[in-house]
């Protein structure tokens, strides 16, 4: 897709690799309807951006049914005042690192709509308002991958969404909308906390910044890519577990005294 003067949402858009990829494409002419819950921050956010005046923000939290309503109304607006909005990039998302045993049910109802359902939703949504050809872009995880410890809830989550990413882009062959998948490995942004950190410190685990992640969306939305993985060996891990499990097994049963003591730090 040619970027200039197109149209995106993007979800998310006041987190750290959100904030990345508004820089990027505003800069590369893109007007954005930026959402997520925080409103100073998306209004900082706005007025941070190349031509702020022609973006939108849209404070609304995605895991209620009145925060994804916020959303149709905003582009049932949009729509009658003759805008169109070429693509959608489903980029909001939580975890939290923790035994699974001790997570709540409604952290894990939480994390499940966030990660899954709420993208799911907007992604049917956008089947009816997104312009022709259009994209969506989903953002998942090398989590949704690889299964790993103290993430058990959220790896699932982003298996799900990465599923189906493929399987919506199957189903749209022809219908001129695009759906593809990115799978960021560990990136610096707030998402993180202070023991993740730690972890990834310790186990030599490399983290990329926002921007590369950023770049990388960029850089799938005018190509078309349909998924793309980021890091080495990140990239060769999310093979060998599909086809060789036990090898990943055998690899993460030799870092398990290391995430379970900072495990334990979190219960
Ligand atoms: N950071 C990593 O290591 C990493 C690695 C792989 C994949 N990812 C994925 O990359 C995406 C962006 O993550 P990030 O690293 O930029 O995290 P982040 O800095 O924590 O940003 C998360 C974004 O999601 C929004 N959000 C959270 N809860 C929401 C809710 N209930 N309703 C609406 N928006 C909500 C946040 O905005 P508000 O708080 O203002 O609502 C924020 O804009 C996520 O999908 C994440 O799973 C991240």
């Amino acid at each position: 897709m040619e970027l200039t003067n197109k149209c995106i949402m993007l979800t998310g858009a006041s987190g750290g690799i959100g904030q990345a990829i508004a820089m990027l494409l505003s800069a590369k002419g893109v007007k954005l309807i930026l959402v997520s819950r925080n409103k100073e921050r998306l209004q900082q956010l706005k007025a941070s951006l190349t031509r702020p005046e022609q973006h939108i923000c849209l404070s609304a939290d995605m895991t209620t049914e009145q925060g994804m309503e916020q959303i149709s109304q905003l582009v049932h607006q949009y729509k009658q005042s003759g805008g169109v909005i070429d693509a959608l990039i489903n980029g909001a998302g939580s975890n939290e690192f923790q035994y699974f045993a001790q997570r709540s049910v409604s952290s894990l109802e939480q994390e499940l709509r966030l990660n899954l359902l709420s993208p799911i939703l907007l992604s049917q949504s956008a089947l009816g308002w997104l312009q022709r050809p259009g994209i969506i872009l989903n953002i998942g995880s090398a989590f949704g991958s690889i299964g790993y410890p103290g993430y058990a809830s959220y790896c699932a989550a982003k298996a799900g969404i990465h599923r189906f990413s493929e399987a919506l882009d199957r189903e749209m062959d022809g219908a001129n909308i695009r759906v593809l998948y990115l799978a960021p490995r560990a990136t610096q942004t707030e998402m993180n906390n202070a023991t993740v950190r730690s972890l990834n410190q310790q186990l030599g685990n490399k983290s990329d910044t926002p921007e590369t992640v950023a770049q990388c969306v960029v850089d799938m939305l005018q190509k078309e890519t349909a998924s793309k993985w980021i890091g080495w060996p990140e990239k060769l891990f999310a093979k060998v577990n599909q086809l060789f499990p036990k090898l990943v097994s055998a690899s993460i049963r030799k870092q398990q005294s290391v995430i379970q003591h900072f495990l334990n730090q979190e219960s």
